[in-house]
């Protein structure tokens, strides 16, 4: 495999902010519990005209005008996002359209919060087989389309956002993608899923009046595999590629709640500044939350050309991920 490298990173929320004095409004919450138990103080949140396509193509803009380049030098487009504009067609071929990529294919991928790691590493591996020169990974979620606002066990998690990154040859010796693990538990999907609008369970009057076209979660069984295996596989990776975990300048993990992210941390044992974390901003974007904690981790100058980046995230599925790059500018 060739010698690949993310050479841009372009993002996108919407505007409007959801606090949690907002929430505890809304349902039966208080900013003392979400800011205690998660971490989150706001997210923001898409007016009902915007759809997750129209976030992706936002972020791969900004990502596009980084590196100077128009869309039709981008050869494929992976969406990573459980939060499609439709089933069909996929919302890679609502950003082909909308970004001018002409020469590019491209597909959704489906792996909730693991998606944007899933991403980078099916990216890496297409420039490093050599058959693809510009990659463009974009992760997006509307979660808010799909979380009941009257479930207080979940509608304080989530959030709305974009963030993309491209992904291109490197020379040999310049910074660029280390290595990956990326996992499957399949025996954990009933803890967290839809439960309704897929060929299982057809949406119907049914389906809508009992509320299945939500985020359906066991919190403490989530959270339980979530302390466990971002830590484990972390470490598996490292291990993998022989590398200390001191020798690791930042871990950025998924954002879904503070408490993983620390424990996770502590079993790799990364020093608090060793970690980024901004979910106290965004909540839970799902896809999204790598591409905008990498965002502000390069604004934040926690991290720089040739620093050992490690992205790391667990999903519904259950998926994990963790992906060491060297940062290339
Ligand atoms: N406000 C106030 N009280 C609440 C709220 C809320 N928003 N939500 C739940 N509670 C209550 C519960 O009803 C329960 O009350 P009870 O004791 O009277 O029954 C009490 O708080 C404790 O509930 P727990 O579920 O034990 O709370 P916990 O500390 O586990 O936190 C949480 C719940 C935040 C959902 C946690 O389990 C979690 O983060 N799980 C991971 C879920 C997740 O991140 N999913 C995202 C997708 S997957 C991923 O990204 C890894």
């Amino acid at each position: 495999m060739r010698n690949v490298k993310i050479s841009a990173l372009g993002c996108y929320v919407p505007p409007r902010v959801l606090t949690n004095d907002d929430l505890a409004k809304m349902v039966d919450t208080s900013n003392e519990w979400i800011l205690e138990r998660t971490g989150i103080l706001e997210r923001h949140i898409a007016d009902p005209d915007m759809a997750t396509s129209d976030m992706a193509v936002m972020a791969a803009k900004a990502a596009l005008e980084q590196r100077g380049i128009g869309g039709e030098e981008i050869d494929a487009i992976i969406v990573c996002t459980v939060t499609p504009d439709h089933m069909f067609p996929s919302t890679a071929c609502l950003v082909q359209h909308q970004i001018g990529a002409k020469k590019a294919w491209g597909f959704d991928l489906i792996a909730a919060c693991s998606g944007f790691v899933y991403g980078l590493t099916t990216g890496a591996h297409l420039v490093g087989a050599g058959t693809h020169k510009k990659v463009l990974v974009i992760g997006a979620d509307t979660m808010s389309r799909i979380i009941d606002y009257q479930d207080r066990t979940t509608c304080v998690l989530f959030g709305d956002g974009a963030g993309a990154m491209l992904i291109e040859p490197a020379e040999e010796g310049e910074p660029g993608f280390v290595g990956f693990k990326n996992e499957i538990d399949g025996s954990g999907g009933p803890a967290l899923k839809m439960r309704a609008g897929g060929s299982r369970l057809p949406a119907s009057a049914e389906t809508v009046a009992q509320r299945l076209h939500y985020v359906d979660q066991d919190g403490q069984a989530v959270f339980k595999f979530a302390v466990r295996r971002m830590g484990d596989i972390s470490a598996d990776l490292l291990a993998e590629c022989g590398i200390q975990s001191s020798d690791v300048k930042l871990m950025i993990p998924h954002q879904a709640n503070i408490r993983i992210i620390n424990s996770a941390a502590h079993r790799l044992g990364m020093k608090p500044e060793q970690v980024m974390i901004n979910i106290e901003r965004y909540g839970n974007t799902t896809a999204a939350t790598i591409p905008l904690a990498t965002r502000d981790a390069i604004a934040e100058g926690k991290m720089a050309k040739g620093d050992l980046v490690l992205f790391t995230a667990v999903g519904a599925g259950f998926t994990s991920a963790a992906n060491l790059w060297r940062w290339a500018y």
